[in-house]
């Protein structure tokens, strides 16, 4: 008799949370997915969760940060402000439950069971959950009730995902222009949006030095600052009728201190992203030659730079040198966590290494010479400038291995002989990427033809140069849709050493914080669809129809994204 009366109570109680929610028997069909990245396997139900103010978030202490996250998004996403709950209430119409499965394999792979009164996200870590989270708040849905009344509903269905690469990254340089630690935020909000789990912070550059660094103070009292900035192209080497430098007359800078920095390091480990530091070297460090003019080939005075382009001037290859970068090494180790820090290494000509007599008592001592035959990992010849920029860049990977780190180069770091253990950045094209694969190397693929997001995204933008946030060339969203980071020239073996892809956003011509905004977007939701969902589920115009619930976020998360790709409207 208990048992019956029991069995009635329940009855009654899921009668009662069935009846109060009118979407429990609701058809869902594919087009109610608007997903991206796309998951692996989505099987779609019947019915819809009412989210309403009574739901919850059930979780337990060890998913605490990803609950309060969910619970963000929610409010976001609907203005709801659920309750997070460690313990199941006894009466409670819905409920999203985060929870830890061993059971379930991969770092990064999550479970989605979402039912009409209970969903649950489950990963084997913390970080599959985060993921989880961020495909449930695409999942909401805004529908008109009968008393033409807003609800918010979750569609039911099944989904079982995990990403194609490892390392999906986006880039941002601030030695041209620097963006608000608020901004470096938001821009870190957004890579856990789009499933990114890399952010590589490029913080140094001829333009400016933009990290404390506490044993040499003048890169940040002297190199964080340029007297001027060049107006649009009017500078020497610009390759056009502007050869005659033209400078806006502002003095522009400004640096992140050390305690900046950990925060940001800290706001991305709890997004489950990693900051990668760049310090670039030998090259663009014009801005630390300005500072310490004894770093250089006696080729000074310096000045930090007022334009754009490739300098000349680098670094010496002497020993006080090495003493710097392993001093600045050592602080930036000391901030950031990463395993991987970025060494640069790109755009370093050698016309002072050829004409200083220091550099060339060093090729002497190491005895290096010109390629007399093409090297067989690009066939080209390589000179011994280029052999002292490998001994340089190897000698630094080996101080950074000595302290259990690794290293990233731009794929100029192939010249000459690749360093050891490095992993290359492959930019000029993809040639990088597959030398790299070929000799054994970890590669990240980020080509300019379609990983570059300060390039136009528009044709009528490219052909009016308007607006004037881009260096150069088209990349559209497309064309980032379109990349299939794996080249065809690698076997299944080397395939396997592409750790994954990124795209850069260099901000030569982006001072402001809405125009990177543009620039990004939508072509970063493009990217994260090429970073994390198989390739034969891809389909642009599939891609197309399921923006719409990425553009929703967007819109509320205020991001000034570009429009061309939406049928119809204007920037
Ligand atoms: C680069 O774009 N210079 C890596």
């Amino acid at each position: 008799m208990k048992k019956c009366i029991f069995a009635f109570a329940v009855a009654l109680v899921t009668l009662s949370c069935v009846s109060k929610n009118p979407y429990a028997e609701s058809p869902n069909t594919m087009a109610d997915y608007k997903l991206i990245p796309l998951p692996q396997q989505l099987e779609v139900r019947k019915g819809r969760m009412l989210l309403t103010e009574n739901s919850c978030i059930l979780t337990d202490a060890k998913l605490a940060k990803e609950a309060a996250f969910l619970k963000e998004y929610i409010e976001l996403g609907s203005g709801l402000s659920l309750n997070v709950l460690e313990t199941a209430p006894a009466k409670t119409p819905a409920c999203i439950v985060l929870e830890l499965d061993t059971t379930l394999t991969g770092e990064e792979a999550y479970r989605i069971d979402a039912g009409v009164e209970r969903i649950s996200v489950s990963a084997r870590t913390a970080q599959g959950v985060f993921l989880g989270l961020q495909t449930l708040r695409q999942m909401i849905l805004e529908v008109v009730n009968s008393a033409g009344k807003t609800d918010y509903v979750i569609p039911a269905a099944l989904i079982n995902d995990a990403p194609r690469f490892a390392y999906r990254g986006m880039h941002l340089d601030v030695g041209r222009h620097m963006f608000p630690l608020d901004f470096i935020k938001k821009y870190i909000d957004l890579l856990a949006l789009h499933k990114m789990n890399r952010f590589h912070w490029h913080l140094t550059e001829d333009q400016g030095w933009r990290i404390e660094i506490k044993k040499y103070p003048k890169l940040t009292e002297v190199g964080a600052w340029r007297a001027e900035t060049a107006i649009r192209k009017h500078f020497p080497d610009s390759g056009g009728e502007n050869a005659e430098f033209k400078g806006d007359g502002k003095r522009y800078g400004g640096f992140y201190t050390q305690d900046e920095a950990r925060e940001i390091v800290q706001y991305a480990a709890d997004r489950h992203i990693i900051v990668i530091p760049e310090i670039d070297m030998p090259g663009h460090m014009l801005a630390a030659l300005a500072s310490y003019p004894e770093l250089g080939n006696g080729t000074g005075p310096y000045e930090v730079g007022k334009w754009w382009g490739v300098f000349n001037q680098i670094l010496a290859p002497k020993e006080e040198t090495f003493r710097f970068l392993e001093d600045v090494l050592t602080e930036i180790m000391d901030i950031f966590p990463s395993e991987y820090i970025h060494i640069g290494g790109d755009e370093a000509p050698k016309k002072e290494w050829k004409e200083s007599a220091q550099a060339q008592a060093v090729i002497k001592q190491l005895g290096l010479k010109d390629d007399i035959e093409a090297s067989p990992v690009d066939g080209r010849k390589h000179s011994k400038e280029d052999k002292l920029q490998s001994y340089f860049i190897s000698r630094i990977e080996k101080f950074v291995n000595s302290k259990g780190r690794q290293i990233i180069g731009w794929d100029e770091i192939l010249e000459g002989g690749l360093a050891p253990n490095a992993t290359v950045m492959s930019w000029r094209g993809t040639e990088g990427g597959i030398a790299a694969a070929k000799l054994g190397h970890k590669a990240i693929m980020t080509p300019g033809g379609y990983c570059y997001f300060d390039h136009y995204q528009d044709s009528i933008d490219a052909a009016t140069q308007e607006p004037y946030f881009s260096i150069c060339c088209l990349t559209t969203v497309e064309r980032v849709y379109s990349y299939d980071p794996v080249p065809a020239e690698l076997n299944p073996e080397q395939a396997q050493l592409i750790w994954g892809v990124q795209a850069n956003l260099w901000t030569e011509y982006i001072p402001l914080t809405e125009q990177a905004e543009y620039m990004a977007l939508p072509r970063m939701t493009a990217l994260s669809e090429v970073a994390w969902t198989p390739v034969e589920l891809k389909d642009y115009e599939a891609f197309k129809m399921r923006i719409a619930s990425m553009r929703g976020i967007l819109d509320k998360m205020n991001v000034n994204y570009a429009k061309h790709i939406f049928a119809g409207e204007n920037n």
